[in-house]
């Protein structure tokens, strides 16, 4: 069975490489987050402007939206370069105080998955934010002291899919706080097209309506979708995808009218079917449908939020009338 998450967590090398040329390499290219896109646009213009490093910015908000995108173009607009690395491949704080001295005048920074940085971790970062100094502690015991080095003015770029579960001190010392949103199904349509174009295949704009409806909201998803529909389409000799082409390749592909899959549906219909619709919590849910509570946490349950079908209550997640009608099922009655 061909599972849309399950192709990307198996993407081939040549996907990955794909996926990073397919991203826009200036704000201007960049579709959607108007707000978003417009304040950094300010705040990169001041910064060059003063001949000042931008302040640190954090990204949040769910997967797919971005976040590693616009680093990239906040480093490339800037005209640094971009270090990358992610919250929980930073082991030790030497680990951290490695990557910090061996950056250069003005670069960019980036950790994904920033809430997962070890709390002895985060505290060298501290300085490393504020004052662009490290705190190194030599030897241990009473005779240990620490030494103080100095390191080049950088930007960090923070993103996380968990603000919430970041430390108040962390979070404090970020000049620009980001929040990105899903996509509306105009702008995906855009991005459709405009992968399209970049990988030479024809795409009515219906069809690139359709595959936008079932995105859930996030380019990465788009992207995929059309990749995916792309081979159809292939297979079945054709240049251009039309519009009945897509539906078709996305029926096969168990990607429904909301762009809901078979994760979705299992995670909805086991809270129907064994919990009567909820509560229940998240750790219930993820035990019965054989799935990590943080991923559905992170992953699943943002954009069934989004649309209205899930509810977070103090007692546990509960499904919408919403739910059962999208499955054709009678709405219970209290
Ligand atoms: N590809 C993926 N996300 C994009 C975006 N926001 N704008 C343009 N192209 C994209």
């Amino acid at each position: 069975m061909m599972d849309d998450r399950m192709v990307s967590q198996d993407a081939t090398l040549e996907e990955h490489s794909l996926e990073y040329s397919l991203r826009p390499q200036t704000l201007q290219q960049y579709i959607g987050q108007d707000k978003v896109k417009e304040n950094l646009e300010v705040f990169i213009q001041a910064a060059k402007m003063r001949q000042e490093t931008l302040d640190h910015v954090l990204l949040y908000g769910p997967p797919g939206l971005g976040k590693t995108t616009l680093a990239a173009i906040i480093a490339n607009e800037m005209g640094v370069q971009l270090r990358t690395t992610a919250g929980p491949a930073i082991e030790r704080p030497g680990d951290l105080a490695a990557i910090l001295s061996a950056l250069e005048p003005g670069d960019v920074l980036f950790i994904d998955e920033i809430h997962r940085l070890h709390r002895s971790i985060e505290e060298v970062l501290y300085p490393a934010m504020e004052d662009y100094c490290l705190d190194i502690v030599i030897g241990k015991g009473p005779t240990s002291k620490s030494v103080r080095l100095d390191l080049p003015p950088f930007t960090l770029v923070g993103a996380t899919t968990r603000v919430g579960l970041l430390t108040a001190p962390l979070r404090d010392r970020f000049g620009v706080l980001s929040r990105l949103e899903y996509y509306n199904e105009e702008q995906l349509t855009e991005i459709c097209l405009r992968t399209a174009q970049i990988l030479e295949i024809g795409l009515e704009q219906d069809a690139a309506t359709e595959i936008s409806r079932r995105a859930r909201g996030t380019p990465r998803i788009a992207n995929r979708l059309l990749r995916r529909v792309r081979d159809f389409a292939q297979v079945l000799g054709k240049d251009t995808i039309s519009a009945s082409l897509a539906k078709e390749a996305l029926d096969r592909l168990q990607v429904d009218k909301l762009g809901l899959d078979h994760i979705d549906h299992k995670l909805l219909m086991g809270i129907i079917e064994k919990f009567r619709g909820g509560p229940v919590g998240v750790d219930t849910i993820a035990a019965t449908i054989g799935e990590e509570s943080h991923t559905i946490e992170d992953v699943y349950e943002p954009y069934l939020l989004q649309i209205g079908f899930l509810q977070r209550t103090p007692r546990g997640r509960v499904v919408t009338d919403l739910v059962y009608r999208h499955f054709n099922m009678e709405v219970p009655k209290e």
